[in-house]
């Protein structure tokens, strides 16, 4: 939201801005939008730390405008997701301020985790951590001013955790629920959910001084993916079933491995999740193949579809990450100190991904900007970082506005388009963005913007692309090849030669040049198997 387009010169993206460029995703070829939060929010974790879950940020517009977006995209034929921020309130939350108002003990501060102090008071009540780095505890102040209680936020002190086992907590948010989905947004994603349930008593987790907060390792943590969030996420899921319409929830779950992730998506909970083991992927054969078969594996046991994701609003943009030789990623903007990246490389090698990526069974998401063919900005000014992960890993992790940076629309100079002329967006533009605009690549056929277009375009008429499962074509380890029936095949190549597809006629779509034969970190849609 904050980086899309902005419509009243606040240098802000708003829902004005969106709804002016809702013509320009209905043209890209995509389905629906997720909106990041959009609720009023102090913005300490850009929109996440939520003060008011039944209304909009001034900042980004009013209900009526959200009403009409929602009305708008329906009419484009886009559905429209939002965001569910419920592990935690902002701190400005009336519930938490009511919380820190009331003494120990007291039911306003039951909805959330206040305890008392180890070594007499003096240490957080257990070892727990934040995401974005030291304790997952904040000692306050008790309304006499003496130093009291501690309160828990596993991400920023300004997003203290709900005790989801208090019914006051869980009634409300089904009333939140009803708010939106009586308005019309078809669906929801789900924040943070294996966050959601804490282990009974708040045992230690056993975590190490400067550990840092790496739950895809973890096996059996008290303050992650406990079982108990499955509960809320049925209470949910019912509560969608109830509505007309195909309502859609897909959770945010970075957990252990794809059977703990398909927990998550059983028949009476999401219906989708998004995939960090594929968002986390180096651009390597052998773990991509692996992570592919394994996620469809897993999910396929309990009837979900697979989903596809290649870079997000936390994670470092894959032009990048594919531009550097550890192509892998760090979760959460702790990917500082790595060597710079290759961008020609990292570039090729996103263009190959889209392909890859899009024609894989399941759901795709794309990240704005994705189809621009953006680079993460890493040369941010300091004075400009606003994630909290800057400032709560002592400086030591620049956090994740490098991939947050505002969309370029058109023109040669900041703001490009996205807001008016002569005011700065909220996160500086690099100059070498004029390249880039929606406009620069508009007219280009061999830009990025026209490759996806015209792969969304491809992905929604190829009848194979909807219904054939996946099969792998044999091939040299490194190449992935893989057909969708009969009548469609996928070769991308992460080797460092040419292979020969057996002549140009079928190439329905390259991600690079290509004339019969495919060269390095290029991928290519085949509209029927070659020989073997
Ligand atoms: C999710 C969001 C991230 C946010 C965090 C806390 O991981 O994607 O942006 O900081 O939850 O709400
Ligand atoms: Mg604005």
């Amino acid at each position: 939201m904050r980086s899309f387009a902005d419509s009243d010169g606040d240098g802000l993206g708003d829902i004005g801005g969106l709804r002016r460029e809702l013509p320009y995703l209905a043209d890209l070829g995509v389905d629906a939008l997720w909106i990041t939060p959009w609720y009023p929010s102090p913005m300490a974790d850009g929109g996440y730390d939520v003060s008011d879950y039944c209304d909009i940020d001034a900042r980004f517009g009013t209900l009526a405008d959200a009403d009409a977006l929602i009305a708008d995209a329906h009419g484009l034929g886009l559905r429209v997701v939002i965001d569910l921020v419920a592990n935690h309130t902002s701190s400005e939350h009336p519930w938490f301020t009511a919380a820190l108002a009331a003494a120990p003990g007291s039911p306003e501060r039951d909805r959330y985790f206040f305890r008392d102090g180890r070594s007499g008071g003096e240490e957080p009540p257990n070892d727990w951590i934040s995401a974005f780095g030291g304790s997952a505890w904040t000692r306050v102040s008790e309304p006499d001013g003496r130093p009291g209680q501690w309160y828990l936020h596993l991400f920023a002190p300004e997003q203290p955790d709900l005790d989801w086992d208090q019914s006051a907590v869980r009634e409300a948010f089904d009333a939140v629920l009803r708010f939106w989905l009586d308005r019309g947004v078809d669906g929801l994603r789900v924040d943070a959910a294996p966050a959601m349930a804490k282990q009974p008593g708040l045992p230690d987790a056993g975590h190490v001084p400067g550990a840092r907060f790496e739950s895809r390792t973890w096996v059996g943590n008290p303050h992650w993916d406990v079982d108990g969030v499955h509960d809320i996420l049925r209470r949910w899921r019912a509560i969608g079933d109830g509505y007309d319409g195909d309502r859609l929830f897909v959770t945010e779950a970075v957990v252990r491995d794809p059977e703990r992730l398909s927990r998550y998506v059983r028949p009476d909970e999401m219906h989708t999740s998004f995939n960090f083991d594929y968002l986390t992927a180096p651009w390597e054969p052998r773990r991509l193949r692996t992570v592919i078969d394994e996620s469809i594996a897993a999910l396929d046991r309990v009837g979900a579809p697979p989903t596809w994701v290649l870079s997000s609003h936390d994670e470092t943009r894959h032009v990048t990450r594919f531009g550097r030789a550890d192509s892998s990623a760090a979760t959460m903007g702790f990917d500082t100190g790595r060597p710079p990246a290759d961008l020609d490389l990292g570039l090729r090698r996103a263009r190959a991904a889209a392909l890859l990526t899009l024609a894989l069974p399941g759901s795709a998401y794309l990240y704005q900007g994705e189809e621009l063919g953006l680079p993460e900005v890493e040369d941010l000014p300091d004075e400009a970082l606003q994630d909290p992960t800057w400032e709560r890993s002592g400086h030591t992790a620049r956090g994740r506005d490098g991939c947050r940076v505002p969309l370029p629309w058109s023109g040669d100079t900041t703001p490009f388009g996205f807001t008016t002329e002569g005011i700065a967006p909220w996160l500086p533009q690099p100059t070498s963005w004029a390249a880039l605009t929606v406009a620069a690549q508009g007219a280009d056929p061999a830009s990025t913007l026209s490759l996806y277009r015209a792969a969304l375009r491809l992905r929604r008429s190829v009848p194979a692309l909807h219904a054939e499962p996946l099969s792998w074509v044999s091939s040299d380890d490194d190449v992935l090849a893989f057909d969708r029936g009969p009548a469609f095949r996928c070769v991308v190549n992460l080797s460092d030669r040419s292979i020969d597809l057996g002549g140009q006629d079928r190439v329905l779509l390259a991600s690079g040049p290509c004339s019969g034969s495919l060269p390095p970190d290029t991928a290519a849609w085949l509209s029927s198997p070659g020989e073997e």
